[in-house]
């Protein structure tokens, strides 16, 4: 039987740990040729060979999304690779250090607007340029559930990640008649490698978990899950839209 994403090629940024990890090793299993993207490079390496080893196609490629140059060149080495760019999923991003906002330094402002918002709106730019010269693709960006609700102490994680939501819309409305669907995931807490080594986790789990009516946090490939099925042909008429994969968490 045809795999799903045979003969696409996908672009995840972050695809050296947790989330971006997961969505790669589960394009490939689908047949997707992977670029495999992160400032990371011993992360981004790892998740290569684990889909190599997986009889799948990956090539890594070192980049620091914050950075224009680096981006452009991002895209264009991968046309160069594989002649085109078929989905993308821009996924890059880091947490704040937990302050109320007049304990929070202008430099951790700058450091997180920086990759999750404007690491987000540069890959963007340049992927949908290639999307339109090619005739379409698949725009997909990892929000947040704190791109609806908020947690306290988290003013600058907040607003990257509400930004992210007014970025994909407005990107969904420039370019829905060009073929190109855009729409953003909103996980919850999810158990990446990021939690699993917090020094007390059972404490950290029992704040988190009543976070979501579900019961319980999720886990990576509940999101890798849902990504491929919104790049997928399934979800055709699904643009401009915040995906929540939050266990329940926003509905609260
Ligand atoms: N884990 C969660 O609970 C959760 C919940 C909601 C949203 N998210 C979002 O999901 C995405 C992935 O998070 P994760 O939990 O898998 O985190 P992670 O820390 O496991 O992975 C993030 C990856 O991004 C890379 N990265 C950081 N800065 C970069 C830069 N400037 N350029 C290129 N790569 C860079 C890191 O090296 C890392 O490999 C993030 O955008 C995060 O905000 C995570």
């Amino acid at each position: 039987m045809e795999k799903e994403f045979n003969k696409k090629v996908v672009l995840i940024t972050g695809a050296g740990s947790g989330i971006g990890r997961a969505a790669a090793i589960a394009f490939a299993r689908e047949g997707a040729s992977v670029a495999v993207a992160d400032i990371t490079e011993a992360g981004g390496r790892e998740t290569v060979a684990l889909i190599e080893a997986d009889g799948g196609s990956a090539r890594f490629f070192k980049v620091n999304v914050t950075q224009a140059a680096e981006v452009e060149g991002l895209v264009r080495q991968i046309v160069e690779t594989w002649g085109r760019l078929d989905i993308t999923l821009n996924n890059a991003g880091v947490d704040n250090d937990m302050a109320p906002i007049t304990e929070t330094a202008e430099a951790d402002f700058d450091r997180v607007i920086a990759v999750n918002l404007k690491g987000v709106w540069l890959c963007m730019k340049y992927a949908i340029a290639q999307m339109e010269k090619q005739g379409g693709g698949v725009v997909i960006n990892t929000a947040s559930a704190l791109s609806i609700t908020v947690v306290p102490g988290a003013s600058p994680y907040n607003a990257s990640k509400h930004a992210v939501a007014g970025l994909t819309k407005t990107c969904a409305v420039e370019y829905g008649k060009k073929n190109i669907r855009i729409n953003a995931i909103c996980p919850g807490v999810i158990r990446t490698p990021l939690l699993e080594k917090h020094p007390n986790l059972p404490a950290l789990e029992a704040q988190l978990i009543p976070l979501h009516p579900i019961g319980r946090l999720g886990e990576v490939d509940e999101v890798a899950n849902v990504v491929l099925w919104l790049a997928s042909d399934k979800a055709s008429f699904v643009h401009g839209a915040l995906v929540t994969v939050d266990g329940g968490w926003t509905a609260m």
